[in-house]
């Protein structure tokens, strides 16, 4: 490919993500372009989805690893309190992660979790840990039980 044309191509690629803003409150992070509002409060997975679907946004997905550590950073300037913890879109129906689905209906590949998750004994719902050794790492917890932050992001 020559100089110039991979030059054009690159602008071409890059223009439309960079000049769509983000909707008012949402963040769009650098690294990874995705649009993002933390809301720091106990929800639980239900009541998280709601709240995102009310700001026309979904439950945070989560496609790599370079996403898992940019909302990671993102999470941890954003939350206010000592939970910095927040769900994922995702539900996964038995100890293995092939029964895991995201519920933007994406197809599932990267797998952050923590060793010995999924544990469906936990619940289907998954969290993203902020703390400590495991910051970063998606552990199962019941859904209706457990309440956390939610990240919504809008595609
Ligand atoms: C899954 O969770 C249950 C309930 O806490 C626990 O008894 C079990 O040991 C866990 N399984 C694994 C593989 O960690």
């Amino acid at each position: 490919m020559s100089f110039p044309f991979s030059i054009f191509l690159l602008a071409f690629l890059l223009a439309p993500v960079a000049a769509i803003p983000c909707p008012t409150g949402f963040t769009r992070l650098v690294t990874t372009g995705q649009c993002l509002k933390m809301i720091v409060a106990p929800l639980s997975y239900s009541d998280a989805s709601a709240k995102c679907k009310s700001l026309g946004a979904k439950v945070l997905t989560i496609q790599n690893a370079i996403q898992n550590n940019a909302v990671l950073s993102f999470a941890t300037a954003s939350a206010t309190g000592n939970d910095k913890d927040y769900w994922l879109g995702l539900q996964c129906t038995t100890a293995s992660s092939s029964s895991c689905n995201w519920a933007d209906g994406s197809k599932f590949s990267f797998d952050g979790f923590a060793e010995g998750q999924p544990n469906n004994s936990l619940g289907t719902c998954v969290f993203v840990g902020n703390r400590g050794q495991t910051a970063g790492q998606w552990f199962s917890a019941e859904c209706g039980l457990v309440k956390t932050n939610v990240i919504c992001e809008v595609n």
